[in-house]
């Protein structure tokens, strides 16, 4: 086929063949339901009124993460200054092949995570550093610490309101780059970040719309992640394919269905 690069589109019959669309096909359905009709729009986003008559519902919204205020908490340091221009950084971004195994440092740790989903306090309330349909910020952040300046290896949680880390519980980094299903890529990491959906702190507003406003968060969340690596000279890549219950068991916690593990950061030197 001549000019091939221009067919692009064709991909729709690599997809379908020559088939109609199969009926109920899960894809559809989900891009349908998350769809806003003006005629349904009342009962699609019956929370949006809901919100606006309760004031125990508009305090519960603003404290955005889970808690597990009853294990010891380690403080973050303040995070270091950025001083590589947003030109730089957006220019020397790419996305690694593999990593050599050395550390990351306590600080620079805290800078991503801080300057990516930390809490910034505004004359309006406790907001986060990216955008949020409704500032209620459906996400957490889970940390594998593999190699970190004094940092136990584990599996860890940022909690953005106590400017720190608790430590969760333990993994096997074999087990963790299998499930990242790239062995090779993954394995030397420092730390990776395993950005999680709670869906329900964001659907209770806006219906199933909140299931398209829960992943674009992911995307700024780990956009941000990403240039400040690349700000602070570490490595990284994204991954959005990892097997789903063996990440969730490894983290821990999540039913699969209100929360989950939606798109994971891997970084390192
Ligand atoms: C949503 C998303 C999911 C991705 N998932 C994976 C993944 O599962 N495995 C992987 O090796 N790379 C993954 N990547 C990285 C892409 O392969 C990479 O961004 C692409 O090759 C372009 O290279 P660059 O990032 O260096 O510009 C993902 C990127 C995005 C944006």
């Amino acid at each position: 086929m001549e000019n091939i690069e221009r067919h692009a589109t064709n991909l729709v019959d690599v997809v379908y063949g020559n088939e109609a669309l199969r009926f109920d096909d899960p894809s559809e359905n989900w891009l349908e339901a998350t769809k806003i009709y003006r005629k349904s729009m009342a009962w699609d986003a019956p929370g949006v009124s809901g919100l606006l008559r309760s004031e125990t519902l508009q305090k519960i919204a603003t404290h955005a993460s889970k808690r597990f205020d009853d294990l010891p908490l380690i403080p973050l340091p303040n995070p270091l200054d950025i001083n590589v221009s947003l030109d730089e950084a957006i220019n020397n971004r790419r996305s690694v092949e593999s990593f050599n195994g050395g550390s990351v440092s306590l600080e620079q740790l805290s800078t991503v995570l801080q300057k990516s989903y930390g809490l910034v306090e505004r004359p309006e309330g406790p907001r986060r550093p990216i955008p949020s349909g409704g500032a209620l910020y459906p996400l957490d952040l889970f940390i594998v610490i593999n190699k970190v300046d004094s940092l136990e290896k584990g599996i860890y949680h940022f909690d953005p309101y106590r400017k720190g880390l608790v430590k969760l519980g333990e993994y096997s980094e074999v087990d963790f780059t299998k499930i990242m299903l790239q062995e090779d890529a993954v394995q030397d990491f420092s730390f990776a970040v395993v950005v999680s959906a709670s869906f329900w702190r964001s659907r209770f507003k806006y219906g199933h719309r909140s299931y398209r406003f829960v992943f674009i968060e992911a995307g700024h969340v780990m956009q941000n992640m990403i240039l400040l690596s690349t700000a602070l000279n570490i490595n990284s890549r994204p991954y959005g394919g990892f097997v789903d219950d063996e990440l969730m068991n490894m983290i821990g916690g999540y039913n699969g269905v209100d929360d989950a593990p939606i798109y994971t950061l891997v970084a390192g030197r």
